[in-house]
């Protein structure tokens, strides 16, 4: 009984990895639609399908929250992962956070956004963080 629970685990585990893999992310944010910086600021402060607001971890200065305060985010997205586009890095920021764990920092970033932003949500919100 209890190798039959190991095995459904492991093909779960299995079935989660492929389809990860199968997500490049360069070709995720080509599909999105183009993103409105406004509404991406009215995003950062609200709570979407009961999810935790962006500014609950997250200042517009440099003062450090749960998460990195985002001054000046747009200039460094770019060159924090190399061979990662700043729009690239900040899709996989928000629906991957643990993709790329910023130094000095946990790997505690809310990680349902995938599922509670829809594509529209997610440019909008890239939009805005890329203007930072
Ligand atoms: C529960 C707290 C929490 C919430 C809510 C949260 N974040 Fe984060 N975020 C973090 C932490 C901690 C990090 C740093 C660790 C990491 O890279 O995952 C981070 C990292 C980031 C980074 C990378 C910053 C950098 O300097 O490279 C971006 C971009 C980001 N978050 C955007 C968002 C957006 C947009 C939202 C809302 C949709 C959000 N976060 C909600 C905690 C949070």
């Amino acid at each position: 009984m209890k190798s039959v629970a190991i095995l459904g685990l492991l093909i779960l585990v299995l079935f989660g990895v492929g389809c990860q893999s199968t997500q490049d992310p360069a070709q995720a944010v080509n599909a999105l639609p183009v993103g409105d910086a406004e509404r991406g600021s009215l995003l950062f402060q609200q709570s979407i399908g009961g999810a935790p607001t962006c500014a609950s971890c997250h200042t517009l200065n440099d003062q450090r929250l749960t998460g990195p305060g985002l001054a000046g985010y747009g200039e460094r997205a770019a060159t924090t992962v190399s061979g990662q586009s700043a729009e690239v890095y900040t899709y996989q920021a928000i629906v991957r956070p643990a993709a790329h764990v910023v130094a000095g920092y946990s790997n505690i970033m809310y990680t349902e956004y995938s599922r509670k932003l829809n594509q529209q949500q997610i440019a909008d919100l890239i939009a805005f963080l890329l203007e930072q």
